[in-house]
C-alpha cells in the first residue's frame, strides 16, 4: 500500500513520514527531494529561477512518474494537493492521510523558513494571516483525504491498524 502524508509546511510531514517508514519497514519517498534531484537545485532555487507556475508542474510530474515500489509511505509537499488533479490521483494510487495542525502552531513551527520560497520574507503577523487564508483555500483539498488527524495525535500503532497496515519483514 502507498500511503501520501499530506498537509500544510510546518505540520511533521516529513519526520512523521520517517516514523511511518520505520514503524511499517515500508521504503521512504520524500517528493521535494526528488524535486531537487529532478531539478538538480534547492527548490528555493528553483522557484528563484523558473517560478511557482514551473514549479507545479515538475512536481506533478514527479509525483505522477515517479517509480513507487507497491508499499511506500511519501512525503508530499504542501501545496501538492492542490494543484491539477494531483489529489484525486493519490487517493486513486493508494491512502492520504492529512496532518491537520492550527495556524498559530505552524506558526511557531516554521521560525526557519529560508528554505521556503513561499514564506521565506514574513514576520511572525505576516506569516499567521498567510496562513490562516491558505489554509481556508487549501483544506478543500486536504479534507479529501482518507482520514484526518490531528498531527500531535499521531500514533503509529493506531493509525497502522485504523489503516489496515502490516508491517514488512525486516
Ligand atoms: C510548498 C511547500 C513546500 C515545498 C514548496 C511549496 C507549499 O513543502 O513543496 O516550497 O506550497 O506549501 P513542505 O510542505 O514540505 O514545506
Amino acid at each position: 500500500m502507498k500511503v501520501f502524508l499530506i498537509g500544510f509546511m510546518g505540520c511533521g510531514k516529513s519526520t512523521k513520514a520517517k516514523q511511518l517508514s520505520n514503524y511499517l519497514n515500508y521504503p521512504l519517498f520524500d517528493i521535494d527531494n526528488l524535486i531537487e534531484k529532478e531539478a538538480q537545485m534547492p527548490i528555493s532555487d528553483y522557484f528563484k529561477l523558473h517560478g511557482e507556475s514551473a514549479f507545479r508542474i515538475l512536481e506533478k510530474h514527479v509525483l505522477q512518474n515517479h517509480p513507487f515500489p507497491e508499499h511506500a509511505i511519501i512525503a508530499t509537499g504542501g501545496g501538492l494537493p492542490c494543484f491539477f488533479n494531483n489529489m484525486k490521483w493519490m487517493n486513486a494510487q493508494g491512502i492520504t492521510v492529512y496532518l491537520e495542525m492550527h495556524p498559530k502552531q505552524l506558526v511557531s513551527r516554521l521560525g526557519n523558513r529560508h528554505k521556503r520560497p513561499l514564506i521565506k520574507d514574513m514576520d511572525d503577523v505576516q506569516l499567521l494571516s498567510f496562513i490562516e487564508t491558505k489554509l481556508k483555500e487549501r483544506e478543500t483539498f486536504y479534507k479529501q483525504a482518507t482520514l484526518s488527524l490531528n498531527a500531535f495525535d499521531l500514533d503509529l500503532a493506531q493509525l497502522a491498524s485504523t489503516l489496515n497496515l502490516t508491517s514488512l519483514p525486516k
